[in-house]
């Protein structure tokens, strides 16, 4: 595998890569990650892995500072499973100037997690332009973990008409239901204890609209207020429990509160640790 640390590195070795398959992470990488780049084996030549920690898609409270930096950990693990080449740039190979020119995402970037975190989407969909312009694959792994993420970059790279497929990896899960994330490592071990019980409120919503319980919005909302209390009660702080169509993440009508059309999001915080997770129904 080859580590490379600045751009001229990596457009020698992108010219001889054929068909890139690129997977754009902060590192810190687990199971899920993993999962990406093993999809990634069958859709081309070469699979690249980014690992950059994007300060612009990080609010000033939140925790740029203290996520989890563990490149040589990293790229053993990459190294291990044939990851063919590692982009780990610095922070001023990246933004060698004040990156003053941004992606500005349309509505939906102040929905669901853009509501509680200001600004993340376009400092997501900023430094994802820019890694696509300098990696230039030909197909882009995302996980559906971050389903948002995921539709906002669908949607900007169909836009801008970028020559790239984007794909949509599974969310890979702890045996007790947890998805993996970086940010578990933040849990203390009771906290740790307790935080699948989010996967199993998304599961229970599931269960409820599949079986027809909740058949138009009033209904849902209901639902969403019921579960958002539960959580709440037994210790959470729940941002936002949200039933959503899946083509826009906006609420959906009466008529396609369907299986096949809904995705279930959460974002709630055990301790301080905000914890998301989500279920397509
Ligand atoms: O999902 C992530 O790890 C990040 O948001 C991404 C896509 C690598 C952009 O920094």
């Amino acid at each position: 595998m080859k580590i490379l640390h600045t751009l001229d590195a990596l457009r020698a070795a992108r010219a001889h890569a054929g068909r890139v398959v690129f997977v754009p992470t902060m590192g810190n990488l687990h199971d899920g990650h993993l999962s990406l780049m093993t999809d990634a084996r069958s859709r081309g030549d070469t699979i690249a892995v980014s690992i950059f920690v994007n300060r612009l898609q990080f609010g000033p409270n939140e925790d740029f500072d203290r996520y989890p930096r563990t490149l040589a950990e990293d790229a053993e693990k990459l190294r291990s499973i044939g990851v063919d080449l590692l982009f780990a740039p610095d922070e001023t190979e990246l933004y060698p100037e004040p990156q003053n020119y941004v992606v500005e995402p349309p509505g939906i970037q102040h929905l669901l997690d853009g509501e509680f975190r200001p600004g993340h989407f376009r400092g997501v969909a900023t430094v994802v332009l820019k890694l696509l312009n300098m990696v230039q694959p030909d197909v882009a792994i995302f996980g559906k973990k971050d389903y948002q993420q995921l539709m906002v970059l669908t949607a900007m790279v169909r836009q801008f008409a970028l020559p790239i497929t984007v794909v949509g990896g599974e969310t890979v899960r702890a045996a007790d239901g947890l998805a993996l994330s970086s940010r578990n490592g933040y849990l203390s071990a009771s906290e740790r204890a307790v935080a699948p019980r989010l996967h199993r409120t998304l599961n229970e919503i599931v269960r409820i609209v599949q079986n027809g319980g909740a058949a138009d919005q009033a209904a849902l909302t209901a639902l969403e207020q019921r579960a958002t209390a539960e959580l709440d009660g037994a210790g959470w702080k729940t941002d936002y429990i949200a039933i959503r169509r899946r083509v826009d993440l906006l609420p959906p009508e009466a008529d396609e509160i369907a299986p096949g059309r809904l995705v279930v999001l959460a974002a709630s915080r055990l301790g301080q640790t905000r914890l998301i997770d989500n279920l397509e129904i």
